[in-house]
C-alpha cells in the first residue's frame, strides 16, 4: 500500500533539477515505468494524440543539449559537460491528428469552439508531463521540464516528421543539485536565483478558499 502521506513528501522535495550525475544512466525498467505513467493520464476528450521519444544515446543527447534554454533565469547556470540529463522524454503531438480530431468533434478546426478545445489539449499534455515527473521523483529520478526550446533544431536533430509539435521536453536524472524552496508572500518576486551557490526556488504560499 502506497503511503500517501510519504507521496506528498516525496512530491514536495521534487525540484527542477539542471545538474545531473550524466554517467548514472537510469536503468531501462525505470524508464518504461515513467513512459509508461502518461499513458494513465487523463486526456481532454480521451484523445491521445501523442506519442513518446526517449532519448538516451550520447550522440542524440548532445544533438539537442544545445537546442535547450536552460534556467534562463539565472546566468550561466545551464549544465556543464558531465552534468547534462541522462535522458530526455520527448511527447509529440501529432498537429494532423489533433487538427482532424477537432473538426470532426467541431465541424472545424478553427474559431471559438476549436480553440477551447485546443487549450483542453494543452492542459491534458501538461497533465502528461505531470504524471511522468511524478513517476520519475517516485522512482528516485530528479525531472527538469524545459519548454523553452528550439523546436525545430529539435526536430531537425532527431529526425522528426514536420507534422509533429514538441509541446516541451523532459530531462532526466539523478540529481547532483538540491534545489531548496523558501516561502514568501503574495508580493514577493518569484525570481529564483543562486546564493552561495545553492538554487534558491522561492513558492508562495498557497491561497486556498474552503466553502
Ligand atoms: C511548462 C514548463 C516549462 C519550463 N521550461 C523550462 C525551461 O525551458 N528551462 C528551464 O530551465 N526550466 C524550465 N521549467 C522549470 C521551471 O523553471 C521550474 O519548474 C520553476 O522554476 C519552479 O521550480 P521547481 O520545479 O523546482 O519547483 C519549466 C517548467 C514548466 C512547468
Amino acid at each position: 500500500m502506497v503511503d500517501p502521506k510519504e507521496t506528498l513528501e516525496i512530491m514536495g522535495k521534487r525540484r527542477s533539477v539542471r545538474k545531473f550525475m550524466e554517467d548514472e544512466r537510469i536503468p531501462l525498467q525505470i524508464l518504461k515505468r515513467i513512459v509508461n505513467s502518461a499513458h494513465y493520464a487523463p486526456f481532454s476528450c480521451n484523445l491521445q494524440p501523442l506519442s513518446f521519444l526517449v532519448v538516451q544515446s550520447d550522440s542524440k543527447r548532445k544533438k539537442i543539449f544545445p537546442a535547450i534554454s536552460w534556467a534562463r533565469r539565472v546566468q550561466g547556470y545551464a549544465p556543464k559537460n558531465g552534468e547534462h540529463p541522462s535522458a530526455y522524454t520527448i511527447p509529440l503531438a501529432d498537429k494532423v491528428e489533433v487538427n482532424g480530431l477537432i473538426k470532426k468533434f467541431y465541424g472545424r478546426d478553427s474559431g471559438k469552439e476549436a480553440q477551447k478545445a485546443k487549450r483542453s489539449i494543452d492542459i491534458s499534455i501538461g497533465i502528461v508531463i505531470g504524471f511522468m515527473v511524478v513517476q520519475a521523483e517516485l522512482e528516485g529520478v530528479s525531472s527538469c521540464v524545459l519548454a523553452g526550446i528550439d523546436e525545430r533544431a529539435i526536430k531537425e536533430a532527431l529526425h522528426i516528421p514536420e507534422k509533429f509539435a514538441i509541446p516541451s521536453i523532459i530531462a532526466l536524472g539523478y540529481a547532483r543539485q538540491k534545489p531548496k524552496i523558501v516561502s514568501i508572500g503574495p508580493t514577493e518576486p518569484t525570481r529564483y536565483r543562486i546564493s552561495s551557490g545553492e538554487l534558491i526556488v522561492p513558492k508562495r504560499k498557497q491561497k486556498v478558499r474552503w466553502m
